[in-house]
């Protein structure tokens, strides 16, 4: 069985819900099966328009997923751009792709409805995530929801490319929902989104975590009076205690006497410790570019060692020479 994800370098933060909600599950995949993760730099594209700008948060996304315990011994990490021959199989799905499942998009839908217009780029970005799945014939890729869609447009591509031309050369992938098993709330209670500008930072520095944690919005109920469990504050504190810790925080929250300023400060205490390796981790691989840099170019062989004879398989399909 064979795993693949990518993320898009589009930021230099990270939020304790991507945390929870990706990178810790994309990370445990490791130990289980043949796991492929990689930086899609070509996606960025789209969105970020300055070349310092992506090498930066690219290096930003490799630092965060070897921080968080991507071994590189056992998992492989790389660049997209690394391995071109992803742009060669998104041309050869892109010839059987009709433009009404594109037109379906939710990216590029919400661009149309929110009155922009649309470059082919942003069009085309579900055959180019097609090509990063089929090139590898990656059999389950975790995503969040919101890139389900795309998951299922690549088992359309794939099956129509196989159909086609008569030969079962594309794998059909699988989704597996990661933010169905955790959805971390921000600080203003709606999900935690750079979007809404309400995330935790895991890689800020401790100020910057403190403000976030002591913005956490609380109602006003007094100190004396019970606490709701169900607010946010305690649904972000639970994700860093034991059972047991939580049926005592909750008997006393239930009692009366506890202020919301003590559970802060004992969540902001439980964040640090939980982090604080991969915050070590993390300040002293960033003092190592060439190290990085290094895992990443290896990351690209071994990718392009799995991808190049797939991708031979679909031009001996199509009618073309091949090339290893
Ligand atoms: P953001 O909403 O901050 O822009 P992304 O869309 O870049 O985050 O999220 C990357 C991945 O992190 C998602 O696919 C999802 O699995 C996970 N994720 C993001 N926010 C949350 C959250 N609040 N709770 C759980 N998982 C999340
Ligand atoms: N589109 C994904 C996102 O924006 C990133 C991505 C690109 C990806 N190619 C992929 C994820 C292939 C999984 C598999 O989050």
């Amino acid at each position: 069985m064979r795993v693949l994800s990518g993320t898009q370098p589009s930021h230099d933060y990270l939020h304790i819900g991507n945390y929870f909600g990706a990178l810790r599950q994309q990370v445990a995949l490791q130990e289980k099966y043949e796991t492929l993760i990689f930086i899609a730099d070509f996606h960025s594209m789209n969105s970020v328009r300055d070349a310092d700008e992506r090498q930066r948060y690219t290096r930003a996304v490799a630092l965060d997923f070897l921080a968080c315990g991507l071994d590189p011994a056992q998992a492989i990490l790389f660049r997209q751009s690394d391995v071109p021959e992803v742009c060669e199989l998104a041309w050869y799905l892109s010839t059987v792709t009709p433009m009404g499942l594109l037109e379906r998009g939710h990216a590029y839908k919400d661009k149309l409805a929110q009155g922009q217009s649309a470059n082919h780029g942003l069009f085309a970005y579900p055959v180019l995530m097609a090509a990063d799945i089929l090139l590898y014939r990656a059999d389950l890729v975790p995503v969040g929801r919101d890139q389900k869609q795309h998951i299922e447009m690549a088992r359309d591509m794939a099956e129509a490319f196989n159909r086609t031309y008569d030969a079962e050369v594309l794998t059909l992938p699988e989704p597996q929902i990661l933010d169905d098993v955790a959805v971390v709330p921000g600080t203003d209670g709606r999900k935690m989104s750079k979007t809404y500008d309400n995330g935790i930072p895991m890689f800020a520095s401790e100020k910057q975590i403190k403000q976030a944690v002591m913005g956490i919005v609380t109602d006003s109920t007094p100190v004396e009076d019970p606490k709701d469990t169900k607010s946010t504050v305690f649904e972000i504190w639970s994700l860093f205690a034991s059972a047991d810790d939580r049926v005592e925080m909750f008997k006393r929250a239930g009692a009366g006497g506890l202020g919301y300023g003590d559970v802060k400060k004992d969540l902001l205490r439980r964040l640090l410790e939980f982090f604080a390796p991969m915050r070590e981790r993390r300040a002293e691989l960033e003092k190592r570019p060439d190290e990085v840099e290094n895992v990443l170019l290896d990351g690209a062989n071994r990718a392009r060692a799995i991808g190049a004879p797939i991708l031979d398989e679909v031009r001996r399909a199509a009618g073309f020479r091949t090339c290893t």
